[in-house]
């Protein structure tokens, strides 16, 4: 198996940056494409403008020895690459079915670059059957000295959590192709051997990834469905918290006794806030979508979504039944980014919680240690250290669980806030902590005081 003649990297961002800095430090020569003028500048001089622990070092030694480089020049990365990771935005577009226009430009740029046989592979999430509408939208621009079946479409979903991305890549637990071209199918998996064997430097030889190869449409499969069941998961524990409340039962409890059950396993199934970012919302909601299309009703996958949404608004309940009114109080949000780790706000918690708020009369501080402002509501006042936005406050509210909050001297929140109610939204206080300083705690299905009030319709 010959390793691929350079790799390209299409869309640099929170996918395509890893792939491109990692693909560079496991031996490959790299070009990654990005039109964001912006975006390209501050990756050509050797560093992310968004927040990846670990990858700035590698993105800065593998442009430092010639084995990275940025462009916007999709001529030049075709004429030094043979295989093409799409790794585009696919945000949410009508009906829920993904926005696929800058798939489809990007598809565009690459046919009329490209003067040599070439596998594109698709890493953006991509709706089902996309690999087939691909190889013609690419096929029906190339050049007409270039031959059609020089082309080839692989899929190939991935998995990277925001957060640990780097370490993801580098070693994840399997890699999916799918294609019926063996030839193509091959040369991805030979630009994937080091990790397949973990012989870069670093590598784990104890846990190879396992490789699935399978067809185009199951792959494509495989993403969604991957995603859907750990947003189902997430989902299933808050609505037991829920019920938790209800029936004055402890949920992480529940949870830890549940997850001892190898059938069931203790992963993604904490309570709280729910799920955020720019995958679990977009890809279930394409995943019914494609249901709907069929005339199939998603009964599953629309209740994840809905129980999702409640979680966000159940902060708020929590709010209205201890500050009453709610108009007027002051609330101190603790993390904006939708999970630590991470600068990214897209389909945050922390937004949804803080319009309502506002919506609702109330004053909302919040503070994050990666995120200064929220582009979605400029209105929001953050503050430059956890406890500005505490000072003062009637209630304190942890959305996302950096350690920096987690760790917080709960005696210097008690001392600075005017009210004494703590919302744990991530259930990452030991309760009895937070009351020995005179606070009233309350968590999601965990260490609630009263009944939740259903008084309002959502
Ligand atoms: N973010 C994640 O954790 C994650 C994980 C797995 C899969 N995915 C999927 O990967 C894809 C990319 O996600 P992301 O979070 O990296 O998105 P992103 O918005 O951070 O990055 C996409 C990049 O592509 C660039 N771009 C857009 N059109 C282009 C074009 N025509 N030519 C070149 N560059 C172009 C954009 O400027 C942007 O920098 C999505 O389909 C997403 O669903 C994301």
């Amino acid at each position: 198996m010959a390793d691929p003649k350079g790799i390209a990297i299409v869309g640099s961002g929170y996918v395509g940056t890893v792939v491109a800095a990692c693909m560079a430090k496991i031996g490959h020569r790299v070009v990654g494409v990005e039109i964001d003028e912006e975006k390209l500048s501050k990756l050509q001089s050797g560093s992310s403008y968004f927040y990846e622990p670990g990858l700035d070092e590698i993105l800065r030694a593998s442009i430092d020895n010639g084995t990275l480089q940025f462009t916007n020049d999709f001529e030049l990365a075709m004429a030094q690459s043979e295989v093409v990771f799409l790794c585009v935005d696919t945000p949410p577009g009508e009906g829920g079915h993904p926005d696929t226009t800058n798939v489809m430009a990007a598809a565009k740029s690459i046919g009329r670059a490209i003067k040599s046989p070439h596998v594109i592979v698709t890493k953006s999430t991509v709706p089902v059957g996309s690999g087939n509408w691909l190889t013609t939208t690419i096929e029906n621009v190339l050049d007409d000295d270039v031959d059609p079946s020089a082309i080839s479409v692989v899929s190939n979903p991935e998995f990277l959590r925001e957060g640990s991305a780097v370490m993801d890549f580098l070693h994840p637990e399997r890699i999916v192709l799918g294609g019926s071209d063996e030839r193509a199918v091959d040369l991805v998996e030979a630009a994937y051997k080091p990790i397949l064997d973990q012989s870069f430097p670093g590598g784990r030889t104890a846990e190879r990834p396992i490789l699935v190869k399978t067809d185009r449409s199951t792959a494509e499969t495989i993403k969604y469905a991957a995603n859907a069941f750990l947003a189902t998961k997430i989902s299933f524990i808050n609505e037991i918290a829920e019920i938790c409340e209800w029936v004055n039962a402890d949920v992480k409890e529940v949870a830890l006794a549940m997850g001892l059950d190898s059938r069931i396993s203790a992963m993604f199934l904490q309570a709280g806030v729910g799920w955020g970012g720019s995958c679990f919302g977009k890809d279930v909601e394409a995943l019914a979508a494609t249901a709907r299309a069929y005339g199939q009703d998603p009964m599953i996958l629309d209740a994840t979504r809905a129980v999702n949404q409640h979680q966000r608004h159940r902060v708020v309940h929590k709010l209205q039944s201890h500050l009453r009114p709610l108009r007027g109080s002051r609330i101190a949000l603790l993390g904006i980014a939708f999970k630590p780790e991470t600068d990214d706000t897209r389909d945050a918690p922390s937004i949804t919680i803080a319009s309502e708020l506002m919506a609702r009369g109330a004053i909302v501080r919040a503070y994050d240690p990666m995120v200064k402002q929220i582009p979605e509501l400029p209105d929001l006042q953050t503050g430059t250290d956890p406890f500005s936005v505490i000072e003062r406050a009637d209630a304190v509210v942890l959305v996302t669980e950096w350690d920096e909050l987690r760790n917080l001297d709960l005696s210097v929140v008690a001392e600075k806030m005017r009210g004494n109610v703590f919302i744990d939204g991530r259930n990452a206080f030991d309760p009895a902590r937070v009351e020995a300083v005179g606070l009233v705690y309350e968590g999601m299905g965990t260490g609630v005081v009263a009944p939740p009030r259903n008084s309002e319709p959502w």
